[in-house]
C-alpha cells in the first residue's frame, strides 16, 4: 500500500466538487469501432504530474478525467510473485531502490541483450513496499512529490475502485525465465478485479491466456513495439506483423500502436498523410488504441504546441477515430474527447461579461507565422480572433508599420542584413539592436520577417517551414486588411513616443493622421483600442478620438492596486493590460493564490487584458497541467478577465466554441480552471522553498508619465538624430551576437518563463 497522505482527501474534494453535474450533451457521432467516444487510458495514472504509477498519479487520474477512464498498470513482479505497477523493467530511475539497496544491482539478459539495474524480482514484496519510494524521472515534471509515496500494487489500484483497469504485460518471457508466471497470476486474481483490458507485446502469451479466459469480458490487446523490433513468438518484426492484421484478429480484440503508426511524421517533424491502419483494422473488427501522448514532449509542428490538437487529429478527423488514447495527461485527453471534439465548426459566442473574454492577438497568430506579417494576421482572422493588433514602429523616413519591437533584429533578418546600422540606445534597451528608426522604409522592405521562437533553446521551435514567410505591413495596409475582415476590433500599440519625438519622429501624429485618413475619426464597425505604456500617449488620444478605448500597458508585476493609482489610471485609460505574473502568486512552479489585481481593477471599472499566452508547455505552471487550454479556462472562468492576449488565438477560440465553455450547460465533464494552492498543499514539507512575498502594490509613480515632448524639427533626412541625455548611441555591430541567452537548462527557462 502506498504511503497514506492526509491532504489527499481535501484535494479530491476540491476537484470533484467543481465537477458535480448532471448530463452530457447529445452524443456526437464517433468513427470508433463501437460508435462511442474514444477511451482515455491513463498510463501509470496522471504520470505527467506525479511519479509514474504512484498513489497520487492514479487518484488524480480518477478525479480529473472522464468518468470511465481506464487506469493503465505496467505489471511487474516481486520475487514472491506480488504484482506491482511500474513502467520500464528496471526500477532504479523511478524509485529510490538504488539508494536503499546499493548492492543489489544485477545484470540480466533480456531478449538477447544485457540489461543492468535494479529489478523487481530481486526483492520481496515487503522490501519493495516498506523500503522503496517513488521518484520523478522526467525532468520537465515536478520532483516535489518524490519520496512521499511507496510502490503501488495491482491490489492498491483495485481498492481505488476505478471504472476500468488496463493491465499491460510487457515482460512475460523475462519473468517466466525466472519462474514467475504472469498467466498464473492473472488467472488467480479475484473475479471482482474485473480487468477490462490486458495488453501484451507477446503473441504466444495472448493466445494462451485467451484460451483460458474464454468466457471473461476482458479484451485482449496486442501491443506493437517499434516496426523494426522482433516479436519473440513469431520471430517477425512488428512492422511485418502489421501487414497481416487478420492473423491478429484471431487472438486479440484490438491493437495498441505507437501514434506514428497512424499519423507518421516526415523528417522535418510535420505530419505526413495518415496510414490506412485504423480503417483497415476497423474493417476487420479490430479496435485501435494509440500510445505515446504527453503534453510535455515535442510533437509535430502541425499541432502548434497545443496538445489537444494532437488528440483531435486522432479522434476527430474526417476519416476515422482511434478507439482510445494512452496518455500521461488524462485530463487533457478527456477535455479533447468531451469538449473540443466536433466543436471546431461551432459559432463563437459573442464576448461579454457572462460569456467569454475577448481574444486579442499578439502580433497576429505569431505562434504560427512570423509576427506582424500578412500571414500572421490572416491566420488570426481565420482562427476567429476578436481583436488583431499592430505595434506601430516608425522608419527613419516616417513610415508607420507593424512590428513587435522597435529593435528589428529579433523579428526580422535585420540583425544580419544591417549589421552596420546596429546601435545601443539605453533608453530603449541595454543590448544593441537594429532599430526601426535607423532604417528607411525602402531598406525595411528588403528585410524578411523572422519567426521568433521564445523556447527555441529548449528545442521548441515554432513552425520552421514558415520561418521567413510573409510580408511586413504598413499601418495603412494593416487597416485595409482588418476593414475587409470580420474582426470586431483593432488594437494599436504605441511605444517609445517620447524618445522618437526627441529624435524628430512623431509617432502619435503619424497614427492620428493614418487613422483619420482611413475614416476612423467617424463611426466605424471596428472598435479601436490604443495601447501604450505611456500615460501621455493615451491622454493625447482622449480628446482626438472619443470613441477609442485606451489601454495602459503595465509591464511591472504587482499584486494589487492602490486607490490613488486607480484614480490616476482612470484619468487617461479605460483599461489595462497586465502580465500573467500579476494575476497569480507562484511558489516554485506552483500557484499559491490568485492576487487581488484583477478584482481591484475591475471594481474600478477598468477592463483587464492579460497576456501574453503561449502554448508551449515550458511557460505553463504545473497547476495548468502543461495544457494551454487549462490556462485559458482559468483566466476566463476563475479570474474572469476581459481579454486574453495570445500568440495562439486558435487555441482560445477552439475552447470558446466548445460546449464546455458554456458553464450554464451543467455538463458531466468539463475542463476545470486551475485551483491555486491545491497542488502546493500536496508537496511534502520542505519540498518547496519558502514562498516569496507577494509582488508590490501598484502606485501612482508606476502609471503616470511626464508629458510628451514636442517633436523636434528634423534638420536633414540623413543627419544623425540628436540624442537625449539618457541615450547613448554607439555602433556595436559585434555585440549583436550577444543577444543569445546562454543555455541555462530547461529548468531555469521554465521558472523564468513561468514568472512572466
Ligand atoms: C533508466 O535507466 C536505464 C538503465 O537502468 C537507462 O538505460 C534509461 O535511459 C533510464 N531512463 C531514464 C528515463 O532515465
Ligand atoms: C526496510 O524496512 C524495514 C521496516 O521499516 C526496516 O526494518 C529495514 O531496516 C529496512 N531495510 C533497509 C535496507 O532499509
Ligand atoms: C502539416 O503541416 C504541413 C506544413 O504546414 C502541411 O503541408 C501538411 O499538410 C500538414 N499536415 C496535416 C495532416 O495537416
Ligand atoms: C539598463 O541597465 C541599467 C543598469 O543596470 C538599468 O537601470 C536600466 O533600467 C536598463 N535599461 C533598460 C531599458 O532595461
Ligand atoms: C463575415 O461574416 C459574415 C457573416 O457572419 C460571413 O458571411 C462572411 O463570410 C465573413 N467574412 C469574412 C471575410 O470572414
Ligand atoms: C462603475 O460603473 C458603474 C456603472 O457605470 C457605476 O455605477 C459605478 O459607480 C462605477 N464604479 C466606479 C468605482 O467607478
Ligand atoms: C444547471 O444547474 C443549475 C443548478 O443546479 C440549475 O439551476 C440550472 O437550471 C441547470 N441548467 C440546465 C441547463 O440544466
Ligand atoms: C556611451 O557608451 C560608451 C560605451 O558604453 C561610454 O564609453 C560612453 O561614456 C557613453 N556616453 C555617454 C554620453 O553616456
Amino acid at each position: 500500500m502506498g504511503a497514506s497522505y492526509p491532504h489527499m482527501f481535501l484535494i479530491l474534494l476540491l476537484l470533484h466538487g467543481a465537477n458535480a453535474a448532471s448530463k452530457g450533451p447529445a452524443g456526437p457521432k464517433w468513427q470508433t469501432l463501437s460508435g462511442g467516444p474514444p477511451q482515455v487510458i491513463a498510463r501509470g495514472g496522471f504520470s505527467g504530474l506525479f511519479p509514474d504509477s504512484s498513489q497520487f498519479a492514479y487518484q488524480f487520474a480518477l478525479s480529473t478525467s472522464l468518468p470511465d477512464v481506464a487506469l493503465f498498470c505496467d505489471l511487474q513482479f516481486s520475487s514472491d510473485g506480488m504484482g506491482f505497477c511500474k513502467t520500464g523493467l528496471t526500477l532504479d530511475n523511478s524509485t529510490t531502490v538504488s539508494e536503499v539497496f546499493p548492492k543489489m544491482e544485477k545484470t540480466y539478459k533480456v531478449d538477447g541483450e544485457e540489461v543492468h539495474g535494479w529489478f523487481s524480482l530481486d526483492f520481496t514484496a515487503d522490501q519493495l513496499i516498506q523500503n522503496v519510494t517513488l521518484i520523478q524521472n522526467i525532468f520537465s515534471r515536478p520532483s516535489t512529490f518524490d519520496g512521499s509515496m511507496g510502490m503501488y500494487t495491482l491490489d492498491d489500484i483495485v481498492e481505488l475502485r476505478p471504472p476500468q483497469i488496463w493491465l499491460n504485460v510487457q515482460y512475460n518471457a523475462f519473468f517466466l525465465e525466472h519462474k514467475i508466471s504472469t498467466e498464473d497470476y492473472i488467472l488467480k486474481v479475484p473475479k471482482e478485479y474485473s480487468l477490462n483490458y490486458i495488453s501484451s507485446t507477446e503473441i504466444d502469451f495472448l493466445k494462451s491466456l485467451g484460451g483460458k479466459l474464454k468466457k471473461s469480458k476482458t479484451k485482449l490487446i496486442f501491443r506493437f513495439l517499434n516496426e523494426d523490433v522482433i516479436e519473440r513468438s513469431t520471430k517477425k518484426t512488428y512492422g511485418d506483423l502489421l501487414k497481416d492484421l487478420k492473423s491478429i484478429k484471431v487472438f486479440a480484440a484490438g491493437i495498441l500502436v505507437p501514434k506514428t503508426y497512424i499519423w507518421p511524421l516526415n523528417k522535418d517533424q510535420y505530419l505526413a498523410p495518415s496510414t490506412s491502419l485504423v480503417k483497415d483494422a476497423h474493417a476487420l473488427g479490430l479496435e485501435v488504441y494509440a500510445s505515446g501522448f504527453a503534453n510535455d514532449i515535442a510533437t509535430s509542428y502541425n499541432y502548434s504546441y497545443d496538445p489537444s490538437a494532437e488528440y483531435l487529429q486522432f479522434i476527430d478527423n474526417q476519416d476515422f477515430s482511434v478507439d482510445g488514447v494512452l496518455t500521461d495527461f488524462p485530463p487533457t485527453a478527456s477535455g479533447a474527447v468531451a469538449c473540443l471534439a466536433h466543436s471546431k465548426g461551432n459559432p463563437l459566442p459573442p464576448p461579454g461579461k457572462d460569456t467569454r473574454p475577448l481574444i486579442i492577438t499578439h502580433n497576429g497568430a505569431s505562434g504560427v507565422f512570423p509576427g506582424s506579417t500578412d500571414l500572421a494576421y490572416e491566420q488570426a482572422i481565420k482562427d476567429g480572433t476578436d481583436i488583431i493588433d499592430c505595434s506601430v514602429q516608425m522608419s527613419k523616413d516616417g513610415v508607420a508599420f507593424c512590428m513587435h519591437s522597435v529593435d528589428l533584429s529579433a523579428h526580422t533578418t535585420a540583425g544580419t542584413a544591417f549589421v552596420s546600422k546596429s546601435s545601443t540606445v539605453h533608453e530603449i534597451q541595454n543590448k544593441s539592436g537594429v532599430f526601426a528608426f535607423s532604417l528607411s522604409w525602402s531598406e525595411i522592405q528588403t528585410l524578411k520577417p523572422d519567426l521568433f521562437s521564445p523556447f527555441a533553446q529548449a528545442g521548441l521551435k515554432r513552425n520552421p517551414a514558415a520561418k521567413n514567410a510573409g510580408k511586413i505591413l504598413t499601418l495603412p495596409q494593416f487597416l485595409d486588411m482588418t476593414e475587409a475582415s470580420n474582426v470586431t476590433g483593432i488594437l494599436i500599440e504605441i511605444e517609445h513616443a517620447s524618445y522618437l519625438a526627441r529624435r524628430g519622429i512623431g509617432v502619435v501624429d503619424a497614427v492620428f493622421s493614418t487613422l483619420t485618413k482611413a475614416g476612423y475619426d467617424k463611426e466605424t464597425k471596428q472598435q479601436v483600442y490604443i495601447q501604450s505604456d505611456d500615460s501621455s500617449v493615451l491622454s493625447a488620444f482622449k480628446t482626438k478620438f472619443t470613441t477609442f478605448k485606451r489601454v495602459l500597458n503595465l509591464e511591472i508585476d504587482f499584486s494589487d492596486a492602490s486607490k490613488p493609482s486607480l484614480d490616476d489610471i482612470k484619468k487617461f485609460a479605460d483599461g489595462v493590460r497586465i502580465h500573467r505574473s500579476s494575476v497569480t502568486q507562484i511558489n516554485g512552479y506552483f500557484m499559491t493564490r490568485f492576487t487581488d489585481t484583477v478584482g481591484t481593477l475591475q471594481a474600478a471599472n477598468l477592463t483587464v487584458f492579460v497576456g501574453v499566452l503561449k502554448n508551449e508547455f515550458m511557460n505553463l505552471g504545473f497547476d495548468y497541467f502543461s495544457d494551454p487550454t487549462v490556462e485559458i479556462v482559468t483566466y476566463s472562468d476563475a479570474v474572469m478577465v476581459d481579454g486574453l492576449v495570445t500568440d495562439y488565438p486558435a487555441t482560445a477560440a477552439h475552447y470558446f466554441r466548445s460546449p464546455c465553455s458554456d458553464t450554464s450547460l451543467n455538463l458531466s465533464y468539463s475542463i476545470l480552471p486551475a485551483q491555486p494552492g491545491a497542488l502546493v498543499h500536496l508537496a511534502a514539507p520542505g519540498a518547496l522553498a519558502p514562498a516569496a512575498g507577494p509582488a508590490p502594490m501598484l502606485e501612482p509613480k508606476d502609471v503616470v508619465d511626464p508629458p510628451l515632448p514636442p517633436v523636434k524639427a528634423v534638420i536633414t533626412a540623413d543627419a544623425p538624430a540628436p540624442t537625449g541625455a539618457a541615450d547613448n548611441t554607439t555602433s556595436a555591430a559585434s555585440s549583436i551576437a550577444g543577444n543569445n541567452i546562454l543555455w541555462a537548462g530547461v529548468v531555469a527557462l521554465l521558472s523564468l518563463n513561468f514568472l512572466h
